[in-house]
């Protein structure tokens, strides 16, 4: 048995990952190893800050179940999500929209809705239209594509938080039309924290950093020979833009309020709109 020093521990550790058959899984481990020992032997992790961390992920694992995921969350706050968002999104033609965090709070199974519902149910707020076209990068409308749109009630709280609203609500799945426009009616999103009351709230508390979102709705866009886009529209003015708690927020994506035309709008002719026209990247050609 050899001597273990704090440099050759590193090594020693490496050396027992080294036959690992898969050539990814090696590099991964191979990688994790340097930054997590540099990390300890960088900040000088004492015994009891090591059995803090762990205590840490505990209770992170102990308040995780199918409708709150406490890791992800850590992931967002320290800007893993965002960070691997961008790796992966990041080197889209420039024309393409730009994509956001998908964040813990999509589920399944929307409602299929008309052009033009509304998906407010019964929550009440200030009314929004939101509408445009989805377009390749061609300028081509895109027409048959699936939205997937999600948003927070004014509360702050999406309907599997919430006891008030119904399943489902703010939730659809709305079809683009021949000309790829799509069209619905909401309410304004308001600013919401993520939840606090686990480990990550604390964490956030403990280093003096706010929970809150910027308002916004979220966009899962799918279209036959396209590039799936997960990316949210964020409001203009939300004083949260600048300093989102999970990294989400993009200046390509921040939206203003306009009127929207009063003959196309005749059953609510005060409303609000979102105007936003989206583009997908084609998919690469198999073959
Ligand atoms: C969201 O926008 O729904 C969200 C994203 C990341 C963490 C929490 C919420
Ligand atoms: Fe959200």
């Amino acid at each position: 048995m050899r001597n273990l020093t704090e440099q050759s521990i590193s090594d020693a550790v490496l050396a027992r990952f080294s036959e690992c058959p898969d050539p990814r899984l090696n590099q991964l481990f191979s990688a994790l190893i340097r930054h997590l020992h540099e990390f300890a032997r960088e900040v000088r992790l004492t015994p009891d800050e090591w059995m803090a961390g762990i205590n840490f992920l505990t209770a992170a694992g102990h308040i995780t179940d199918e409708k709150r995921q406490e890791f992800i969350l850590l992931s967002d706050t320290l800007g893993l999500s965002a960070l691997i968002d961008i790796i992966q999104n990041g080197d889209k033609p420039e024309q393409t929209t730009e994509s956001s965090l998908l964040g813990p709070f999509f589920r399944e199974g929307a409602p299929n809705l008309p052009f033009d519902a509304d998906i407010a149910g019964p929550v009440e707020g200030e009314r929004v239209v939101l509408h445009g076209r989805v377009t390749s990068i061609d300028g081509t409308p895109v027409a048959g594509a699936m939205l997937d749109v999600w948003q927070a009630a004014p509360n702050g709280l999406y309907d599997l938080q919430d006891k008030n609203q119904p399943e489902m609500n703010l939730r659809a799945r709305l079809r683009t039309d021949a000309q790829g426009r799509y069209r619905f009616r909401s309410i304004k999103p308001a600013s919401y924290p993520v939840p606090t009351d686990g480990p990550v709230g604390k964490m956030l508390n403990a280093v003096g950093r706010h929970p809150f979102r910027p308002a916004h709705v979220h966009f899962l866009i799918a279209a036959l020979g396209h590039e799936t886009l997960t990316t949210a529209l964020y409001i203009d003015g939300d004083k949260y833009l600048d300093s989102d708690a999970v990294f989400g927020s993009r200046k390509s994506l921040v939206v203003g309020y306009s009127h929207f035309d009063k003959v196309a709008n005749d059953r609510e002719p005060q409303m609000d709109a979102i105007k936003f026209d989206f583009v997908l990247n084609p998919s690469p050609q198999r073959g």
